[in-house]
This record gives structure tokens, C-alpha cells and sequence, in this order.
């Protein structure tokens, strides 16, 4: 595919920039709107079985207080405060790391009862749960009480008719007598919302379960879980869980509200998980995918460094796996390719050969038939199924290795065992397009990732018409319009669907794309990333505008790209700011025209239907002259999508969660030649059904 595109004509100039580019025709003019020409009997190309997709990590609480729907926070007394959560306080946050105290519990007593609490490594549970929190009930008779609470993730939600499951393994000293109450009790005392009793408890180390079902209470994150008793002793608590209903009522599994928000639009593949958490600070901390299997009350947990809190691994290995059956997605899997965020680098020897075995080791537990090893362990984790797999990626952004040739030979290390035992794998080189990525082994796929304004997305939106095509495939496995904290604004959305036309456009090229971040959680202090995907808090959730453009995308395919060509497309001039080292002084830049429209026509054979995509980053209507050639006839009624609001710094949040939505209209006067009139800052998806 290859026509020539123009650029703008300039006010008050008379010069048309002209780039020699593939893609769609689209030259400036004035006059009267702009004039779009489909040509549906020309198709560019498929599009791709795994096109919209995932992006995802441990950021932001994206699965501790989020995704993954475990209540209990700090479920194993493992977690530690890292020293930059207390920058006012280093030598304190140091402390508190190593007495290791038990954050996000408290001790509480009731009535005149009177305990204390400490974390116990005399007594662990198992190797991996190392200290236990031990509660000491010096005083308790009667309805006096003493017991151990827990915060949970910004509170533990409670909701009117739902069942909680509670799991806890206990040990009590010889000689004690007392129940075990479980309870929701709101944050001030005065209200328990679900509660269950454990008549006795034994002396060495036993799991115990019970449900917690409320009644007709009030909605609320103002509530803490309680394990109290009212008779003196010892109790040991070695580990406690506590799950609301999840999706799909899967063991271990995820939170419904936010299952929904991605299950609507309808993504294909997850790439997981990272990102930076892939690699950690150092290798210690890299998502080392043996901690994250088997019984959770088995799994030590992990400092996330790259985003700097703990993570139980409750969402290991397996459970990624899970959401992906969950939601019918293609799990595109990134194996830790021995470089982490701080520099440290595995040499081509021994040292690399660890990671290497430990990657195939893990395609195996993933893909593995139950007379494999891992296969066999994935097997007894409760998943006798092989997973299909078709793509690996070799690290995270490895164009960060600036030393020479050590993504190189590391690429070279990963591809040559990867490919000797499973040759179909399709393998991604996560160093994407720079000058890092020259890999002496050809990748099947690069991954290129960016992070833009809307002025810098849009004058990029673009780019891929004009990108080689005799390379590697194109995995866009990160990017976003960076506009609005914490979730984008309706400017981001739709320099978002700017770009994603032009993903569209290329699919040829372009196999899968993916924002990022997905996930925030909105509660004080959970965010280290701005701008990301979908916005929650402990009660409820929210698609940001470019949720909604991803939506409109998403669920408005087809099989088919379509040849269009565009003219009297309206630019704007974009004034760059360059970085300017301190006390340097360079000349300011030629401001740089951008469109203010983009386009791309797909088209489903099947139903016959055209979906026609505009999107006006102007700020006036804009009229469009539509011509359709290579179909007979088109419907005189058709539909609009559109997504738009009165200001572009318009937004949702969590107290205004539906402000900037898609509304659909019906449309008459459709024809193979019709004028369409879109709104000032909108995105558009014009169905038009014709054979
Ligand atoms: O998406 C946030 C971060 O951006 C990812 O962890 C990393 O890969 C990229 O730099």
C-alpha cells in the first residue's frame, strides 16, 4: 500500500507540504467541508483476529485493592512500608520495615477487654509466611472482647444480601476455650454487618472457613473485618483472607464492576504482566512467576519497587491466565529477559542461562500438557488444561539497556531456546524501534510504546502510513494521550482515536495495540501513575473518556479495512515546546501542522455493515462529503455513534462518573454520496449497512 498524503495548506501561505507516505490520501483545501471517499471494494487489510487488547501490571493498585478482589490487606503480615512511602520521615518508614510491624491491622478491645498484638517469627505458619500475628487476650469475659482488625484496601466494602467467604488458619494456646467471632464491623464500632462464629480452635495449626452474609445494610467502604474473642489466651493467626462475590464466581478470582468495565470492551489479548513490574528495581524483585502459583496462603508476596508497595502475588501466574479465560482473551505473555530497572544486567553465560530455563519453564507450566513438569504442576494448581499461547515478549521496554549489544545477545539467548523447543511461538522484541532493538535474531513482532500529549499524539496520529513494511509486525503494547489526572479527559480521548484510525488504517501492519496504564485506584495516596484507562475506588468504578474511544473502536470492527482517501482535512499549527537544558538557548521551533481530523473506514462482510470512524479534534462542526464507491446501494438509515461534551477538559470521575458518554443516534440520508456533519471536538462511528 502506498499513495501520497499531503499536509496542510497554511493560512496565509501558499505552500502544500507534500510527504511521500502510505496510507490515505489527504489534502488540505478550502471550501466547503471535507470531502471522504471510501472505497469498499478496496481492502488494505484483515483485521487482525487479536487487534484491541490489555495492557496490564501491579500499578496504581491496579490488582491489590483492585482487579484481584481480596479484602484483607496485608493477608500474611508480610508487608513492609518502603522508605519512599515516608519521605518526611525516612528513619521512621526504616523502623517500621524492619520490625516488619503489622500494618493495616490494629488491635482492638471492647468493653473493658484488654490484649496486645505483635507479629510472632517464632511461630510461622509455613517457609513462606514467616511470622504469625500473635494475639494475647489478657483480660475478656462476658461481652468484653479482644481481637485483631483489619483495614483492609481503603475499607472493606460492604454491600446489602452478599456473602463474604472468609479463610483464616489459626492456632490457640493450650488450654484456651474461646469462639473465634468473624466480623464486618463498621470502622466507629456501633455496627457489625455480617458476622460468624468458630466454636473452637485447635492448638496446632488448622484452616478454617466461614461465610459472612449482611443483610439489608447500606452500601459502604466505612468497615473493617474483625477477628475477636472474649476469653483470655493465646491465638496465633498464620493467614486471612476474605473474598466478596467475584466474576464468574471464580475461586481467587476478580472484582465484578471492573470484569464488566473490560469485558464491554471486548478485548482480545492481555499482555501481562508489565511493564516495569516485569523487571523490578533488581532482579530479587522481578515478577518471579514461581512465587506467584500454588495455595495463596503458600505465596511470600513482593515488594513491587518499580511502583513501590507490596504485593501478595495473590494475582500470580495462573490467575493472569484466568482472567484471560474469563474474558475470552489471548494471553500475550512477557518473560523476565534478565534486565531490571536499575541497570543490572544478566550476563550471556550461567548467569543468563537461569532466566532463560526459568522462561521456558514457565511457557511449560502455561502451555505444558500434564506429563510435563510444569504442566503437570500447573495440573495440581487446579488447571489440568494447557493454555493456548502464540506470543512471548522477550522484557520490557529493553531500549532503556543503553549498554551495547546486551539486549542483543540477551534477545539472541531467549529467541534461540524459545524457538528450539516451541517454534511457533511468535516472538516480541520489547526494545521496539530504537536504535537498542537491532537484534542480530529477526523478532516475528517489535513492540513500540508511547506516552504523548494530545497536540504530539495527534501530529504523530499518522505516522504508522508511512512506516516500512518489510519489517517485523507492529505491537503498539503501550501508549496513551497523557491529558487528565487520574483518569483522561475527553482532549485525550480523542487524540486517543486519532491514533487508534490510524492503528486501524495500518492493521496490515499494526496486529495488536494496547493502552496503558489500564487500572487506578482513586483513593488517597494508591496513584503513581496519571492518566490511566479506568478509574475506582473501594465501592464503584468508571471508563474514563478514552475508555469510551476505545469502546467505540472496540465494538465497531468488522473484518475488513477499507481504502479511504480524505481532502480538505482543517490543520492547526502545534507550537513544540522544546526540553531545554538549563541555561541553554535554542531556537524556538517551526510550529508544526497538525490535523484536526482523522478517518478510517472498516467494514463487517458478513452483516454488510460499514463503520465509518471521524474524529474532530476542531473546535467547530465540521462537515464531511461522503462518497462510497464498490458498494451497489447503502441504506437511506443509519446510525451514529458519537462521543463528545462541551468542553475537551471535560471528564468523568468517581463522583461524576457518567458526564462524557457515547450517545447513539439514528441517521436518514445516507447514500453512496451523503453529507455527514460531526460535532466540534467529537469522535464519530457512522454505521452504514449497504451491499
Ligand atoms: O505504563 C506505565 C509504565 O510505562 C510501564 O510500566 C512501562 O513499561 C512504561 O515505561
Amino acid at each position: 500500500m502506498q499513495t501520497i498524503s499531503g499536509g496542510p495548506q497554511r493560512r496565509g501561505a501558499v505552500s502544500i507540504f507534500l510527504l511521500l507516505t502510505a496510507g490515505p490520501l489527504m489534502l488540505a483545501q478550502n471550501g466547503n467541508g471535507v470531502n471522504l471517499q471510501i472505497k469498499a471494494d478496496q481492502i488494505t487489510a484483515k483485521m487482525p483476529p487479536t487487534f484491541h487488547g490489555l495492557m496490564t501490571e501491579e500499578i496504581n493498585y491496579a490488582f491489590e485493592g483492585g482487579l484481584y478482589a481480596e479484602l484483607i490487606r496485608n493477608r500474611n503480615f508480610k508487608e513492609t512500608v518502603p522508605a519512599r512511602q515516608n519521605r518526611q520521615n525516612p528513619e521512621q518508614s526504616r523502623a517500621a520495615q524492619e520490625a516488619k510491624d503489622l500494618v493495616h491491622w490494629s488491635l482492638v478491645e471492647e468493653r473493658g477487654g484488654v490484649g496486645s498484638m505483635e507479629l510472632d517469627t517464632a511461630t510461622p505458619l509455613n517457609n513462606a509466611v514467616p511470622a504469625s500475628l500473635k494475639l494475647t487476650v489478657s483480660q475478656a469475659a462476658g461481652s468484653q472482647s479482644v481481637g485483631a482488625a483489619n483495614e483492609g484496601f481503603w475499607g472493606i466494602p460492604v454491600r446489602p444480601e452478599t456473602a463474604y467467604k472468609a479463610i483464616f488458619y489459626a492456632k490457640a494456646s493450650a488450654g484456651f476455650s474461646g469462639a473465634i467471632t468473624l466480623s464486618i464491623m463498621s470502622n466507629d464500632g456501633t455496627t457489625v454487618a455480617a458476622a460468624a462464629k468458630i466454636p473452637k480452635l485447635s492448638e496446632s495449626w488448622q484452616k478454617y472457613q466461614a461465610t459472612l452474609k449482611t443483610g439489608n445494610v447500606k452500601a459502604s467502604a466505612e468497615y473493617k473485618f474483625v477477628l475477636s474473642t472474649n476469653r483470655p489466651g493465646t491465638i496465633w493467626f498464620g493467614f486471612v483472607s476474605l473474598f466478596p462475590p467475584t466474576y464468574k464466581n471464580r475461586v481467587n478470582g476478580f472484582r465484578p464492576d471492573l470484569m464488566e468495565l473490560l469485558a464491554a470492551i471486548k478485548p482480545q489479548f492481555l499482555r501481562f504482566p508489565g511493564g516495569n513490574y516485569l523487571e523490578g528495581n533488581t532482579f530479587e524483585t522481578r515478577f518471579n512467576w514461581k512465587n506467584t502459583i500454588g495455595p495463596i496462603e503458600e505465596r511470600p508476596g513482593h515488594m513491587d519497587d518499580a511502583w513501590g508497595y507490596w504485593s501478595s502475588d495473590g494475582m500470580g501466574l495462573l490467575e493472569y491466565l484466568g482472567w484471560c479465560e474469563d474474558l475470552n482473551m489471548e494471553p500475550v505473555l512477557a518473560v523476565f529477559a534478565g534486565y531490571s530497572l536499575r541497570g543490572q544486567r544478566a550476563r550471556p553465560g550461567p548467569e543468563l542461562d537461569l532466566f532463560v530455563k526459568e522462561a521456558l519453564e514457565e511457557i511449560e507450566y502455561v502451555t505444558g500438557d500434564i506429563n510435563t513438569t510444569w504442566g503437570a504442576r500447573r495440573a495440581r494448581d487446579g488447571h489440568p488444561e494447557p493454555f493456548q499461547l502464540r506470543y512471548v515478549e522477550i522484557g520490557n521496554e529493553d531500549y532503556f539497556d543503553r549498554e551495547k549489544g546486551s539486549y542483543d545477545a540477551r534477545f539472541t539467548a531467549f529467541y534461540d531456546a524459545i524457538k528450539a523447543k516451541y517454534p511457533n511461538l511468535l516472538l516480541i522484541n520489547s526494545a521496539g524501534f530504537s536504535a537498542n532493538a537491532l537484534t542480530t535474531r529477526t523478532p516475528d513482532v517489535d513492540d513500540d510504546h508511547y506516552y504523548r500529549g494530545s497536540d504530539d499524539m495527534a501530529a504523530k496520529a499518522n505516522d504508522y502510513d508511512g512506516r516500512r513494511r518489510n519489517g517485523p509486525k507492529v505491537f503498539v503494547g503501550e501508549w496513551a494521550t497523557r491529558v487528565g489526572s487520574p483518569t483522561p479527559n475527553l482532549d485525550a480521548a480523542i487524540a486517543d482515536a486519532a491514533n487508534m484510525a490510524g492503528l486501524e488504517r495500518n492493521a496490515d501492519l499494526v496486529m495488536m495495540h494496547c493502552y496503558a496504564p489500564l487500572f487506578v485506584n482513586v483513593n488517597p495516596g494508591a496513584m503513581q501513575w496519571t492518566t490511566d484507562l479506568i478509574g475506582y475506588n473501594t465501592m464503584s468504578a468508571y471508563g474514563s473518556p478514552a475508555y469510551w474511544a476505545q469502546h467505540m473502536f472496540a465494538n465497531h470492527v468488522g473484518d475488513s479495512v477499507l481504502n479511504i482517501v480524505a481532502s480538505g482535512i482543517p490543520y492547526r499549527e502545534w507550537q513544540q515546546m522544546p526540553r531545554r537544558p538549563p541555561g541553554l538557548t535554542l531556537p524556538t521551533p517551526m510550529p508544526t501542522p497538525v490535523p484536526e481530523m482523522f478517518f478510517s473506514a472498516t467494514r463487517d462482510t458478513a452483516s454488510g455493515t460499514t463503520y465509518v470512524k471521524i474524529v474532530n479534534r476542531s473546535g467547530k462542526p465540521q462537515q464531511v462529503n461522503v462518497s462510497v464507491s464498490g458498494l451497489t446501494s447503502i441504506a437511506p438509515t443509519g446510525r451514529t455513534i458519537t462521543l463528545s461534551s462541551a468542553n475537551i477538559s471535560d471528564t468523568n470521575s468517581i463522583v461524576d462518573p457518567h458526564k462524557v458518554e457515547p450517545v447513539t443516534a439514528d441517521v436518514t440520508g445516507l447514500g453512496t454520496d451523503f453529507i455527514q456533519t460531526v460535532p466540534a471536538n467529537s469522535i464519530t462511528v457512522l454505521e452504514l449497512s449497504g451491499k
